[in-house]
């Protein structure tokens, strides 16, 4: 080939772009890469030392590569009319209105980005599908794109993420597999390579997996709903265990040792969270109902059904092992974000949970190591879409949130004088408290729940706390 620099630009500066695009930079240093976004607030933090995410190494990443082959611009025109390749990493939430609110994906970002992009480009591209989008996307985008060509040829591509949050950097870096779907045609077929090669600075050619662009779409929906579904399985039995005397963990372990089950991803928990395992999943119940498929849809909907029920179930053994009571009652929470190690709360489970038992007029202190308190009463006083009929959530008005809702930046301050504590998110800190100290300082009996399963049950009896366990018996 030619000594031309391969340039690639990124729509998008969110988790997804911000750290796979760092990281290529990193591993590719003859590749120029550029990211950018419509919100100049993200693109000023990332080139900032306060970059916007949280998350495990990506400060070093950034910090390596910055200035010399990464950039961060809002110069979103002039960067894809330079660019070889462009990823599109925009966000593509669940619809709330209109045809398929409540499931549909809404793709009104991409479909400005896919604009952007035929508007602007002088010289034939390659258009990456980064983000998680409905089979059959790249037949719409093509539409788009093609529309307005003037002659330029555009060349899509699938290349869903599979990273996940709070382990971003070394997913990155060692993925289990690299999927890159493209049209079957010669044309296609280059653009597959020429993204391959880019991969192939770092991953091992044998993990990189090449598919026709549907089946490329499909698998990032399908390993997200199977990955669900095991929490969903393991949350389920959680609570034939608590109604038998069975010990979750126990089962869990057994279970997992079956090597054509594993171990892995069977953690029992207040339910899953994050801004994709739900979204995918309704994403796909749609793409079914739209074919035709009522059986697989519901299929597919139970593993939500059961999310739903696992987060009410703990807020109903909360209330019912206080004494049916939470009202005036200080309960510590301790963790916010969805899962250790990022400060993301998108849809994390204790947005429900503290609603439940604000709902029940508890006064709740929250305490989590990367959560800012704006974040927390703001997700608390937003009026969360129902995706169907889940736990019935008055919204709040915003002073309401105020009044009952404390924030505190350490977990002792968060649990004196509380009645009860809820261990919502796995922090490690969590697992090393002197919860000697916590036990005295706080009303007796003094409860605790953990949603995590990440404290030493028989110590904290010891101690003399009351586990209304919700998620384990021992
Ligand atoms: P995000 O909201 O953090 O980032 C999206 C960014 O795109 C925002 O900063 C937004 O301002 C920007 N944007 C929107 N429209 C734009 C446009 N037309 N031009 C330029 N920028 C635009 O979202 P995310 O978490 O990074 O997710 C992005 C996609 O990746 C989603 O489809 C998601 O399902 C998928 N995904 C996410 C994860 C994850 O862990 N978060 C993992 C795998 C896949
Ligand atoms: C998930 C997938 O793991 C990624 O492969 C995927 O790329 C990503 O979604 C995406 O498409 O956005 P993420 O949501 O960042 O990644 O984090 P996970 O580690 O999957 O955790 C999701 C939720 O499940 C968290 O609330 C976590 O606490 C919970 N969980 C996870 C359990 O309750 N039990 C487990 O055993 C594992």
């Amino acid at each position: 080939g030619s000594a031309k620099m391969v340039r690639i630009c990124c729509l998008g500066a969110g988790y997804v772009g911000g750290p796979t695009m760092a990281v290529i930079a990193l591993k590719c240093p003859s590749i120029e890469v550029v990211v950018v976004d419509i919100s100049t607030a993200r693109i000023s933090a990332w080139n900032s030392d306060q970059l916007p995410i949280y998350e495990p190494g990506l400060d070093d990443v950034v910090k390596q590569c910055r200035g010399r082959n990464l950039f961060f611009s809002s110069d979103v025109e002039k960067h894809i009319s330079e660019a070889d390749i462009i990823f599109v990493s925009v966000n593509t939430p669940t619809k709330t209105r209109g045809l398929g609110a409540g499931k549909a994906a809404d793709l009104t970002y991409w479909e400005s980005a896919a604009r952007t992009i035929a508007d602007v480009a002088k010289s034939d591209k390659i258009v990456v599908e980064k983000s998680t989008v409905p089979v059959k996307t790249a037949e719409a985008i093509e539409k788009i794109l093609k529309h307005n060509s003037k002659g330029i040829k555009f060349e899509i591509l699938s290349n869903p993420e599979f990273l996940a949050e709070g382990t971003a950097i070394n997913d990155l870096f060692n993925p289990d597999r690299v999927l890159l779907g493209g049209r079957e045609t010669p044309e296609g077929q280059k653009a597959v390579q020429a993204l391959k090669d880019v991969y192939a600075h770092w991953v091992p050619v044998d993990r990189i997996i090449t598919t026709n662009l549907w089946s490329a779409e499909l698998s990032k929906l399908a390993a997200n709903a199977f990955l669900a579904q095991r929490i969903s399985s393991v949350n389920a039995m959680s609570a034939l265990c608590e109604a038998t005397g069975a010990d979750v963990t126990e089962v869990a372990y057994a279970v997992g040792r079956d090597s054509r089950i594993g171990p892995r991803f069977l953690n029992a928990s207040v339910g899953f969270g994050g801004s994709c395992f739900q979204k995918d999943i309704l994403n796909l119940v749609y793409i079914c109902e739209c074919n035709g498929l009522p059986e697989v849809a519901h299929y597919w909907k139970q593993v939500i059904k059961v999310n739903d029920y696992q987060k009410s179930r703990f807020v109903n053994r909360v209330v019912s092992s206080m004494f049916n009571t939470v009202s005036g009652k200080k309960i510590a929470v301790l963790g916010f974000a969805f899962k250790k190690d990022t400060g993301d709360t998108r849809e994390t489970p204790a947005i429900d949970v503290c609603k439940g038992l604000l709902g029940d007029k508890a006064a709740i202190s929250i305490y989590d190591p990367q959560v800012t308190e704006d974040q927390i009463q703001r997700d608390l006083a937003m009026n969360k879409f129902d995706w169907d009929h889940p736990i019935h959530l008055q919204p709040m008005s915003p002073t309401a949130v105020k009044k009952q809702v404390t924030v505190t930046w350490d977990a002792y301050e968060a649990t004196k004088g509380a009645h009860g504590v809820c261990i919502l998110t796995e922090w490690d800190e969590f697992k090393v408290l002197d919860y000697q100290r916590i036990y005295d300082n706080m009303e007796k009996p003094a409860f605790v729940f953990d949603g995590r399963n990440i404290v030493d049950a028989e110590k904290l009896r010891k101690i003399g706390f009351i586990q209304g366990l919700a998620m384990v018996v021992r």
